[in-house]
């Protein structure tokens, strides 16, 4: 199993299994949120000195994208955003419970 497998593996299987995961997207979205979310929102979506975004749908993030007090303006298109909310439905599964 190469890394990626592996990650899928152990994020998929924390994750709550009542769809299946679409891979890509959630490849895509996890890119997108190290290199842009990562550093306010923390590498776990907790947020702890902005907000914990974990499980956060395409709506709410569609309408932080457009910039409010603190949370920079990003032009991003549908898939790309549908992509972070897969990623950050997958944090929310890795939540402590
Ligand atoms: C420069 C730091 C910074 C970056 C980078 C950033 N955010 Fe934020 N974000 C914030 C802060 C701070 C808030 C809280 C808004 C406020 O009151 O200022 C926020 C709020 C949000 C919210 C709304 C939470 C709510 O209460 O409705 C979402 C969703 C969100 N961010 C998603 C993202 C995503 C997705 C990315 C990456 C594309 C991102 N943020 C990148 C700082 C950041």
């Amino acid at each position: 199993m190469n890394i990626k497998g592996m990650l899928v593996a152990m994020l998929t299987g924390a994750a709550l299994a009542t769809e299946p995961i679409d891979t890509d997207l959630l490849f895509l979205g996890q890119g997108l949120y190290i290199d842009q979310c990562q550093r306010c929102h923390a590498a776990d979506g907790s947020g702890p000195s902005t907000v914990d975004i974990r499980g956060f749908e395409v709506d709410d993030i569609k309408m932080a994208l457009q910039g409010f007090e603190q949370m920079p303006v990003f032009d991003m298109n549908e898939k790309e955003i549908a992509a972070l909310s897969v990623y950050l439905n997958v944090l929310e599964g890795t939540r402590q419970r």
